[in-house]
This record gives structure tokens, C-alpha cells and sequence, in this order.
């Protein structure tokens, strides 16, 4: 097994970080433009390794050619936001820095699975799956993981219960329009609702919404890495140990939650194929109006940089 990681910045150095820890792959290779400072982060890695018990090889180069023959490929190059801007914003940048990875990809690990961290989310997953032309359920978006686990981590401080306890599912898009499913979230079984009042839920979902802003107006100088890295990392380790992990991410819909040609966060079934299935529940009026809002503005991002 190898896994490659594109950009060595704070999502990339740190997922690189926790697949050297979880000893996903033997080898873990990490790309990035700037001279010097993927090297210096990979070796350095490399050097921790005996303190802290794992024996991953990392390696870190300006080179994609050192991305060959990857199992999985981690893309998170890309320009984070700043304070003000919108993810949209980095539409087109991103798709340009996208496109140059997927041409390297196809290259030089043409049977990877592919999981995609730069934003804007939705549309940067649909623009690495046209570009490289893979079949899509190799293609996947991370976001959902993400906005799940910050909604899990605001219930568990909120009930000052275990963060282990908490489930919840974050549907759509990876924006303000995200769907945070009330009904879904539920500590050791319980449904949400009858541990606190519904005022209590409709902050938390407000709070996840804003999760990602509310990190890049303290930090300032750029988005959160930590929580990111760490949920790509548990889809690369599902797809690697194809443990059948149920997750929701950003997938291409071909007619599921009746959404076509077009990536958006639902929940799937991840395993050694990549994408194994997508698990199509029945929503209420009310989920479903709010999920068909998100789809709707992933495919203006896609439609502003594909036409229609
Ligand atoms: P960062 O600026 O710390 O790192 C980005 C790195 O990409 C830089 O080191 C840069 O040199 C490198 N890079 C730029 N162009 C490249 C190219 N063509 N090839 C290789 N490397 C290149 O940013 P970050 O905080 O690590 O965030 C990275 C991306 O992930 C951003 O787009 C950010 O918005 C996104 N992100 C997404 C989520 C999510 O939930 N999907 C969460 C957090 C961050
Ligand atoms: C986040 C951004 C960066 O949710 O996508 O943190």
C-alpha cells in the first residue's frame, strides 16, 4: 500500500502526520511546488517515527513522478480561504491546480482511488473526476466527514457526554447550505431530540454550518487542518483496510436524491473500490427542499466553470 498526498501545507503535512501514525501504508509520498519544505516536513516525520512507534517511510519531493504507483492519492493542494472570502472564491484557482494533479495522477497512478480535500469541495471533486476521467466511485470529496464530526463534537461539549457516543450526518453541499439531519444524530442510540430541546439542536446545526468560518476568523491566516486531515485520513484507512465504513461524502449523483451529474455530500459505503454503494434514505419534505437548495448551488459552481 501507498498513499501519496498532494500539497505538503497545514491539511496535507498533517494528514501525512496521522496516516505515518495509523501506519495505513508502508510508504507515504507528499508533493508540493514549494522548494524544500515538503522534503523538510517528510523527513522530519521520518525522524519522529521511532519515538513514536509507527515504521511509515515518508518522503517528501517537488516531484509527481514520485506519486507513482499510489494505491490512494490525497489531494489538498490548493489556496486555503482567508478571512472574507467566500469558497467559491477560489473556484477557479483551485480547479487550475486540480486539473494539473489529475493530469499527474493519470499519469503515474492511473488505479488509485482519489479523495479530494480542496475547496470549493463539491465542484474541485467533480473538476478531478473530469479531468482525470477515473471511473467516479474512485473519485470522492472529503467534507461530509468534516461537517459530521464538528456537529458530533458541538453535541458531545453541548451534553458534556463521550465525543464515542455521538453519531450524526451532515448531508450536501460543503457550505452554509450543508444539511446537518436533526433525526440522524443520537448519542449510544438515543435520538438527539429527547436529550435537548430543539432551540439547543438548531444552534449546534447553526454552529456546524459556520464550522469552517468560525476557525478561519480566529486563525486569520488560513482554514482548519486538524479535524480535516484527520477525516480524510479515516477514509483513505477505510478504503486501504476496505472496512465498509459508513460515511457521508461528496460522490457523483447519477439520479440518487433524484440529483444528476453533479458531486454532493450524501452517505455512502467506502471500501477497497472506493465508493462500494450509495445509501439512498428517505427523506422528509422538509430534508429533502433543503438538500435539493445545496445540490442547486454546487451546480452554479459547476456551471460557472463548465457552462451549462
Ligand atoms: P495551505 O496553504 O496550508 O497548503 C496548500 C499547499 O498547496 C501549499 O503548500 C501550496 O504550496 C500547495 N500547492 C499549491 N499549488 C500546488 C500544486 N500545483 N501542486 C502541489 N502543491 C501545490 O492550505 P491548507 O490549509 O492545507 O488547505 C488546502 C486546501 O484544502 C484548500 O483548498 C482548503 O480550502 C481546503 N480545505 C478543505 C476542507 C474540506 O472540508 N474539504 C477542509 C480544510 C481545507
Ligand atoms: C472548512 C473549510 C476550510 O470547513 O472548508 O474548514
Amino acid at each position: 500500500m501507498k498513499i501519496s498526498v498532494i500539497g505538503s501545507g497545514n491539511v496535507g503535512a498533517s494528514t501525512a502526520l496521522f496516516l505515518a501514525e495509523k501506519e495505513i501504508a508502508r510508504e507515504i509520498a507528499v508533493v508540493d511546488i514549494v522548494e524544500g519544505m515538503p522534503q523538510e516536513k517528510m523527513l522530519d516525520m521520518l525522524q519522529a517515527g521511532p519515538v513514536e512507534h509507527y515504521s511509515t517511510f515518508t518522503k517528501g519531493s517537488n516531484n509527481y513522478a514520485d506519486i507513482d504507483g499510489s494505491d490512494i492519492v490525497i489531494m489538498t493542494a490548493g489556496l486555503p480561504r482567508k478571512p472574507g472570502m467566500d469558497r467559491m472564491d477560489l473556484l477557479l484557482k483551485n480547479k487550475e491546480i486540480v486539473e494539473n494533479a489529475a493530469a499527474s495522477i493519470k499519469k503515474y497512478a492511473p488505479g488509485a482511488v482519489v479523495i479530494v480535500v480542496t475547496n470549493p469541495l463539491d465542484v474541485m471533486a467533480y473538476a478531478m473526476y473530469k479531468a482525470t476521467g477515473f471511473n467516479n466511485k474512485k473519485v470522492i470529496g472529503m467534507a461530509g466527514v468534516l461537517d459530521s464530526t464538528r456537529f458530533r463534537a458541538f453535541i458531545a461539549e453541548s451534553l458534556n457526554v463521550s465525543m464515542k457516543d455521538v453519531s450524526a450526518l451532515v448531508l450536501g453541499g460543503h457550505g452554509d447550505d450543508m444539511v446537518p439531519v436533526k433525526r440522524f444524530a443520537s448519542v449510544s442510540g438515543i435520538p438527539l431530540s429527547e436529550l435537548l430541546p430543539d432551540e439547543k439542536i438548531n444552534a449546534l446545526i447553526d454552529r456546524t454550518r459556520k464550522g469552517g468560518g468560525e476557525i478561519v476568523s480566529l486563525l486569520k491566516t488560513g482554514s482548519a487542518f486538524y479535524a480535516p486531515a484527520a477525516s480524510a485520513v479515516l477514509m483513505a484507512e477505510a478504503i486501504a483496510r476496505d472496512e465498509k465504513r459508513v460515511v457521508t461524502a461528496a460522490v457523483y449523483l447519477d439520479g440518487e436524491y433524484g440529483a444528476k451529474d453533479v458531486y454532493c455530500g450524501v452517505p455512502v459505503i467506502l471500501g477497497k473500490n472506493g465508493v462500494e454503494k450509495i445509501i439512498e434514505v428517505e427523506l422528509s419534505a422538509e430534508e429533502k427542499t433543503a438538500l435539493s437548495k445545496s445540490v442547486e448551488s454546487v451546480k452554479s459552481g459547476i456551471k460557472s466553470i463548465y457552462g451549462a
